[in-house]
C-alpha cells in the first residue's frame, strides 16, 4: 500500500468543490421530520423556555407552520399533544376529540398527502402521574398499557395519521399497536417503533414543551440503560418481528453507534431522534457566542445521517431545510 509521500490525502480537501465531489454523506430536506407540540385550551401560541425558537402550538398556529414547513419541502411532522385535563388513565391520548386527533384531522384537509402526518403515541403527555403508562402499586403496568396504546393508535389512525409512533417502551406494543390497527381496518396505518430509545437526560427540554415530567421516580424501569448496545439491536429485532416498519434510535448523537448498529442489524428504514437537549445545548452555546449554530447543526445532522440513519426527527428541521434551499 502506497503511503507518504506518494499519498497525500489534503489533495482532495484542496477545494470546497473537490470536497463536495467527494463527500459521501448528503443531507437533504427529504431526511427531516419536524416534530410539533400542540396544546388544547390556549388562545396564542406558547414560547418554550427551555427551546428557544419553539412553541407549544394551538391547532391554527399548528396549521400555518405545517403549511409552511410544506412550502420548505419538509416531508413529514411529527405531533406532540398538550391537553387541558390529565387522569390517571390518559384519556385524552385515545379520545376522538384529544387535541392530537383534532390537530391530524385539521393538517389532513389542509394539507392532503403533501406531508405525512406522525403521531406519537404514548401516555406520558396525558397521565396526571407523567408516567409513560398505567401505574398500579407505584409501578407502570407494561400489558395493562398495551391496550391503552392500542385505543390511541386506533384513535390517532381513525383521525388521518399515516405513521403512528410509539415511544412508551412497553414490552409488545408494536404488537399490540398493529393487531389494534388491522382488526379496526387501517391495515395501511403504518408503525415506527421508539425501538431503542435510552432513559436519557437530554430529554430534559421536552418534559417542559411536553409538560410531562414524571411526578414520581423515573423511566429507567422502562427506556433503556446507557451502558448497553446489543439489547438496542435486540429491542429493534423485536419490534421488526411484531410488525415495526420503520425503528428509531433515541436520542440521536450521544447514540451514534447503536443508529450504526441497527442500521446493520434490521432492513427496515432506521431513524434517528436529535432531541431537545441535543438542540437546546446547541441553541444555548450559540446565543452565549460558544459556538456557530449553523455550522453545529448542519454537523450534528450529517453525523446522525453518516452513521446510518434514513431520517431524521429534529428540532432543526426548518432551519436546515431553509438553509438547504438557499444553498
Ligand atoms: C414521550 C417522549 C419523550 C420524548 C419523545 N417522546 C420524553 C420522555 O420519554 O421522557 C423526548 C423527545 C425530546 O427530548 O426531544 N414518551
Amino acid at each position: 500500500m502506497a503511503e507518504f509521500p506518494i499519498v497525500r490525502m489534503r489533495r482532495l480537501r484542496r477545494t470546497p468543490t473537490l470536497r463536495r465531489m467527494v463527500r459521501r454523506t448528503q443531507l437533504g430536506i427529504d431526511d427531516l421530520v419536524a416534530p410539533l407540540f400542540v396544546k388544547e385550551g390556549i388562545a396564542d401560541p406558547e414560547p418554550i423556555g427551555a427551546m428557544p425558537g419553539q412553541v407549544q402550538h394551538t391547532v391554527e398556529s399548528l396549521r400555518k407552520e405545517a403549511g409552511e414547513m410544506v412550502a420548505l419541502g419538509i416531508p413529514a411532522v411529527i405531533l406532540f399533544g398538550i391537553p387541558s385535563a390529565k387522569d390517571a388513565a390518559g384519556s385524552g391520548a385515545d379520545a376522538a376529540d384529544g387535541i392530537v386527533q383534532r390537530a391530524l384531522r385539521a393538517l389532513r384537509v389542509d394539507l392532503g398527502d403533501d406531508l405525512v402526518l406522525m403521531a406519537d403515541l404514548c401516555l406520558c403527555e396525558y397521565t396526571d402521574h407523567g408516567h409513560c403508562g398505567v401505574v398500579s402499586g407505584g409501578r407502570v403496568d407494561n400489558d395493562a398499557t398495551l391496550e391503552r396504546y392500542a385505543s390511541a393508535a386506533r384513535a390517532q389512525a381513525e383521525a388521518g395519521a399515516d405513521v403512528v409512533a410509539p415511544s412508551g417502551m412497553m414490552d409488545g406494543q408494536v404488537a399490540a399497536i398493529r393487531g389494534a390497527l388491522d382488526g379496526a381496518g387501517f391495515v395501511d396505518t403504518a408503525v415506527l417503533a421508539y425501538a431503542a430509545k435510552y432513559a436519557s437526560a437530554f430529554y430534559g427540554p421536552f418534559r417542559e414543551a411536553a409538560e410531562c415530567a414524571p411526578k414520581f421516580g423515573n423511566r429507567a424501569a422502562y427506556q433503556m440503560d446507557a451502558g448497553n448496545a446489543a439489547e438496542a439491536v435486540r429491542e429493534a429485532e423485536l419490534d421488526v418481528a411484531e410488525g415495526a416498519d420503520a425503528v428509531m434510535v433515541k436520542p440521536g448523537l450521544p447514540y451514534l453507534d447503536i443508529v450504526r448498529a441497527l442500521r446493520e442489524a434490521v432492513e427496515v428504514p432506521v431513524a434517528a431522534y436529535n432531541v431537545s437537549g441535543e438542540y437546546s445545548m446547541i441553541k444555548a452555546a450559540a446565543a452565549a457566542g460558544w459556538l456557530d449554530e449553523r455550522a453545529a447543526m448542519f454537523e450534528s445532522l450529517t453525523a446522525i445521517k453518516r452513521a446510518g440513519a434514513d431520517f431524521i426527527l429534529t428540532y432543526f428541521a426548518k432551519d436546515a431545510a431553509a438553509a438547504l434551499r438557499e444553498s
